[in-house]
């Protein structure tokens, strides 16, 4: 054993199993091994880190800094490996820290010295940033085919369910009648929005860090331009000092999540309002709902509150990466490895709601006759009453209070404003004729609509085709 203070250059260095080892004299606590590890949640970007290292072999050899044999080499090796991890024949180890040290460990054993090369001009700071991008880039691709699928899956009842009225709700109170396909295709346009800003999101994540080095670039002569064109990557990062410790992406990413887990999590709360028995609006699947281990009669709707439940996690872990970050001075440092399981939570999250709620939408159907046999309750047609009385020359406050005076008096009786009769109606307005009893009625007042984006069956009708279109080329 060398003694700590010994300069023996000869005598093995208490670090040499480590890849950074050679300045150390005492080896790293164990402790320290299990503390520092990322391997145990960083193997999930094997797949990037190899893609990444294979395009930086070439770019090494394509440079002169390798042989093109060497290159070729290090890519066969690196196949091996690949089909090792999923095949789940490779051994992770807490001493080997993380998954780009492993891989490459595990190529340096193969290849000696060739391995050896494969670091030439890269460092784990751009390193890791390059994989997570690559990572994130791919689950983007990924998400973006699940909210399509979701959406379709709206789509497709909103087109079942064509023609219905139901009453439309604000503050939860009964407010206006509106076509079930219009309330369906709102979901639609908030997850529209969603994909929007993945897009987006993608745009900034598609961006190179690879050649950034740890900090301040290389001295040696390579060709980022390569690496970005062989990684499908938009553009190389123009800075390696901001590039080392860009998480941008990451927070952007799961900010769109969280906003889209709260989206599915207002639809989610929606619905489970709609399935009680006391609204009886919509029929879930019956596959998506589970029972109690005490109340035989239960079907209760844990799928949606789950759904509900899981944007909780998305939410945290926009915070999570934002505090993570808001200390950090510029360049790369360590915090960074806590970035990656907040990312992975919230597309695993966002993957696993996604799995369910598109068949869980396409399995359900609206209660027609329940529906139908509450929807003169709420005077659902006392705006549309006013809109006649406005469009017939009555001043809009004016309106208002007449009408709210007749839905007093419809209240009083236990009736629907249609069951009113003309001489209560002169006796509000004298004016009173036939035109405008016909504004009365759920279907008449969704029909009267003209609007543009309104619940009218034309507007409708044409957002459907919209969408019919839209998710037509999305999905191909
Ligand atoms: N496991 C590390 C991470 O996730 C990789 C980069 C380590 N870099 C370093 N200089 N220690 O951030």
């Amino acid at each position: 054993m060398p003694s700590p203070q010994s300069h023996d250059h000869a005598a093995p260095a208490a670090g040499a199993a480590k890849a950074w080892g050679g300045v150390f004299r005492e080896p790293t606590d164990k402790r320290v091994e299990a503390f520092s590890e990322s391997v145990s949640f960083d193997r999930r970007l094997a797949d990037d880190d190899i893609d990444g290292s294979i395009a930086h072999a070439r770019m090494l050899a394509a440079c002169g800094l390798m042989s093109v044999q060497e290159a070729d080499a290090i890519a066969h090796v690196m196949e091996e490996i690949r089909g090792e991890i999923r095949a789940g024949r490779f051994e992770f180890t807490a001493a080997k820290e993380d998954i780009h040290l492993h891989i490459e460990s595990a190529l340096t054993a193969r290849l000696g010295d060739t391995g050896r090369k494969l670091h030439t001009a890269r460092s784990r700071n751009d390193q890791v940033a390059t994989d997570l991008r690559l990572y994130c880039r791919r689950a983007i691709d990924r998400l973006d085919r699940g909210l399509a699928a979701l959406q379709a899956a709206f789509l497709g009842l909103a087109e079942r369910e064509q023609g219905l009225v139901i009453p439309g709700y604000t503050h939860m109170r009964r407010a206006q009648p509106v076509l079930a396909a219009h309330q369906l295709l709102a979901w639609c346009e908030k997850l529209g929005r969603d994909r929007e800003r993945l897009a987006d999101c993608r745009k900034r994540t598609n961006i190179l860090p690879l050649g950034s080095g740890a900090i301040a670039g290389t001295s040696l002569p390579i060709d980022r331009e390569h690496v970005k064109d062989a990684l499908g990557f938009d553009a190389v990062a123009a800075n390696s000092l901001d590039a080392a410790s860009d998480r941008d992406f990451a927070c952007e990413l799961a900010f769109v999540l969280s906003l889209t887990a709260v989206h599915l999590s207002q639809w989610a709360e929606e619905w489970i309002l709609y399935s009680t028995p006391e609204f009886g609006f919509v029929l879930l699947p019956e596959g998506f709902c589970t029972g109690s281990s005490i109340m035989p009669q239960k079907i209760n709707p844990d799928v949606l509150e789950l759904v509900r439940g899981k944007s909780a996690r998305a939410i945290g872990n926009v915070q999570a990466l934002l505090v993570l970050l808001k200390g950090l001075p510029t360049a790369y440092n360590r915090d960074l490895q806590e970035d990656k399981e907040r990312v992975f939570d919230s597309i695993d999250t966002l993957e696993a709601v996604l799995g369910v709620a598109a068949p869980l939408v396409a399995g359900t159907r609206f209660d027609r006759e329940r529906i139908a046999a509450s929807l003169d309750r709420g005077h659902l047609d006392a705006t549309s009453l006013m809109e006649a009385l406005i469009a017939a020359g009555v001043p809009q406050r004016t309106a208002h209070e007449l009408v709210g005076h007749l839905v007093r008096s419809a209240m009083t009786r236990g009736v629907a404003l249609s069951e009113l009769t003309d001489e209560e109606f002169a006796r509000e307005y004298p004016g009173w004729n036939a035109g405008l009893r016909a504004a009365l009625g759920p279907h008449n007042a969704v029909d009267r609509m003209v609007s543009q984006g309104s619940t009218a069956p034309a507007s409708v009708a044409a957002q459907l085709a919209v969408w019919r279109e839209r998710l037509a080329c999305g999905l191909a």
